[in-house]
């Protein structure tokens, strides 16, 4: 019997029922079949939602569990809510983080991206220099399509370390046209530690870096970070170095 449930569930395309049909609890047919339906539909979501993940590049798989806000400070038209309900996504619209240093930006980026793969999105996050590396690497090549299209068929796009180190020329352009890219056709969440008063250190052409402001804030959110990096409280904590007025110190360097 099992021999004929598997050939027919695989004709179906439903193999993983030959692997449920024993879970759900039998009072009629009715609800068996039912409640056997919705295991699979979960089944589905739920291996989907991992493909999505594991796809999306992210250097680890944060959530927003434990997540402290302290550190952010929102704009008028977003709050905690809105931001982790991902209304952002479903209107098209950017993120800008910026701020101080361990102060959880990546971190809250991953969350919101992660949760974002749970709810069947497409999401790709890349670190601005590895991905100008990767697109200066194969685009001589004619290679750079898949790279380029992985992102822009991304419901959303995260752009991690803006501003950690000054982009060469090519890099420069490569990045803009990714950005022009993504403009309007989908959101892009854009970390850096500089403020944009700043950029144009990091891209050298002002012009360019005019036009990449431009578009990346248009239909955006800005959030700022701000205080003492967490990297540096856990060291403290672990070194038992707790010293308060060096926490204090490293507070106003930051600011
Ligand atoms: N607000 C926060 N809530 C919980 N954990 C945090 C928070 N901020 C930072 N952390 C923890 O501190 C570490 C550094 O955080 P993260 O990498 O997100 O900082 P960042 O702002 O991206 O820093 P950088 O500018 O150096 O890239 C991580 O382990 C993260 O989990
Ligand atoms: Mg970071």
């Amino acid at each position: 019997m099992v021999t004929r449930l598997r050939e027919y569930a695989r004709t179906l395309r439903m193999s993983e029922v030959v692997d449920l049909y024993q879970e759900v609890e039998f009072q009629d047919r009715l609800q068996y079949v039912t409640d056997l339906l919705l295991l699979m539909i979960e089944g589905r979501k739920n291996r989907r939602a991992q493909r999505l993940i594991r796809k999306a590049g992210f250097p680890n798989t944060n959530t927003l569990q434990g997540y402290d806000f302290s550190p952010v400070t929102f704009p008028s038209g977003l709050d905690q809510g809105s931001l982790t309900d991902l209304m952002f996504l479903e209107k098209q619209e950017n993120v800008l983080m910026v701020g101080a240093v361990g102060t959880g930006k990546t971190r809250l980026a991953i969350s919101l991206g992660v949760k974002a793969c749970l709810a069947g999105k497409t999401v790709k996050f890349h670190r601005a220099t590895d991905l100008c590396n990767t697109l200066l690497e194969l685009y001589p090549a004619g290679k750079a399509g898949k790279v380029n299209r992985d992102i822009s068929s991304a419901d959303l796009f995260i752009l991690d370390e803006v501003g950690y180190v000054p982009f060469s020329k090519a890099a420069a352009e490569m990045l803009f046209s990714v950005i022009s890219n993504s403009y309007e056709n989908q959101s892009i969440i854009t970390i850096s530690n500089l403020e944009f008063g700043r950029w144009n250190e990091i891209f050298g052409d002002e012009r360019l870096t005019a036009a990449l402001i431009d578009r990346l804030v248009h239909h955006a959110h800005i959030l700022t970070f701000s205080g003492v990096s967490y990297r540096l409280r856990q060291a403290l904590s672990r070194t038992e170095h707790d010293d308060e007025t060096f926490l204090k110190d490293t507070t106003l360097a930051q600011t």
